[in-house]
């Protein structure tokens, strides 16, 4: 089976890997390829790939939105979200999905079970792509309670608007979120801020938060980042970013082959691996 991912930069990619080992877990036979190419190139990459009928493949930045011309049919969350990271090859058909924000979802329920049993007050930090993802996949699963807070607030607005979430939802300024921490019971961090080499850095202080508050990070280089560890100095429980990207693998893996994973089983090997690099 051929499989691959588009983007740039990717050659530092964990993906290979974890599509190996699914593969390998298995008993399939195939290949994760890296399809690495620079915008200009990007319409003849996707054609090659067409052409050389690859099975299945994963999309990353900065082609999550540009390639949807390409596509013949979309899944519910890509087409509300606009933004695609993964396709398969159907009846010669390219069908795209987003499998983020499910992803995410999974990762945290799988290690805090308790995480989205409602009612419950979320707070999302940041309004990009992956925010936009988070949000779309608690609200499908029931929850309405998310604020969210940016540093451009009127970013935080719009993701709100576009999900048909102003009647509860508010967007925040990264002060006056700081300044009602006390009020959430899962803090999500969805920016690049703490990201290697910068992995001092914090988007906001967590002194507002109580021992049963969950903060999770879904920056996963460090795979502790200072946020988690100010979270843990105060008491809170923390959840790993890395998770997120083993579970949204495994979901687009699902898409291509068919085949569900349990996750516990390559969580050690994936963070043995996560710590060498
Ligand atoms: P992605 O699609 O990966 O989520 P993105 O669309 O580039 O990435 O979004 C980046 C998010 O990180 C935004 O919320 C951005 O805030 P702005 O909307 O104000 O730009 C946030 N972000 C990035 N660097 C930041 C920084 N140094 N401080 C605060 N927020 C930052």
């Amino acid at each position: 089976m051929k499989l691959g991912l588009i983007g740039y930069p990717i050659a530092h990619s964990l993906s290979p890997w974890i599509h190996n080992q699914l593969l390998d877990i298995h008993g399939m036979l195939g290949e994760y390829q890296l399809f690495e190419c620079e915008t200009d190139g990007f319409a003849d990459k996707i054609n090659e790939m067409k052409a050389d009928h690859i099975a299945g493949f994963n999309v990353t930045v900065p082609y999550k939105e540009r390639i949807l011309p390409y596509l013949d049919e979309l899944d519910d969350a890509a087409r509300f979200l606009g933004a695609v990271n993964t396709v398969k090859l159907d009846k010669g058909r390219y069908v795209g999905y987003n499998t983020d924000g499910t992803g995410y979802l999974a990762s945290l329920v799988d290690r805090h079970a308790d995480a989205v049993e409602s009612p419950k007050q979320v707070l999302i930090l940041g309004s990009g792509g992956a925010a936009r993802g988070i949000f779309y996949a608690l609200l499908k699963q029931g929850i309405k309670k998310i604020d969210l807070a940016n540093r451009t607030i009127e970013k935080a607005q719009q993701v709100i608007d576009d999900l048909s979430a102003s009647s509860i939802s508010q967007a925040l300024s990264l002060k006056e979120a700081e300044e009602k921490l006390v009020k959430y019971d899962l803090i999500i961090q969805t920016t690049s801020v703490g990201m290697s080499p910068n992995h001092e850095q914090t988007l906001l202080s967590l002194s507002g938060i109580t021992k049963d508050t969950i903060v999770s990070d879904i920056v996963y280089r460090p795979m502790k980042t200072a946020f988690l560890r100010e979270a843990e100095a105060r008491g809170a429980r923390i959840h790993y970013g890395h998770g997120m990207l083993l579970h949204q693998a495994i979901y687009a893996f699902q898409i291509w082959t068919g085949k569900p994973t349990d996750a516990s089983e390559m969580m050690k090997a994936f963070e043995k691996k996560l710590k060498g690099v």
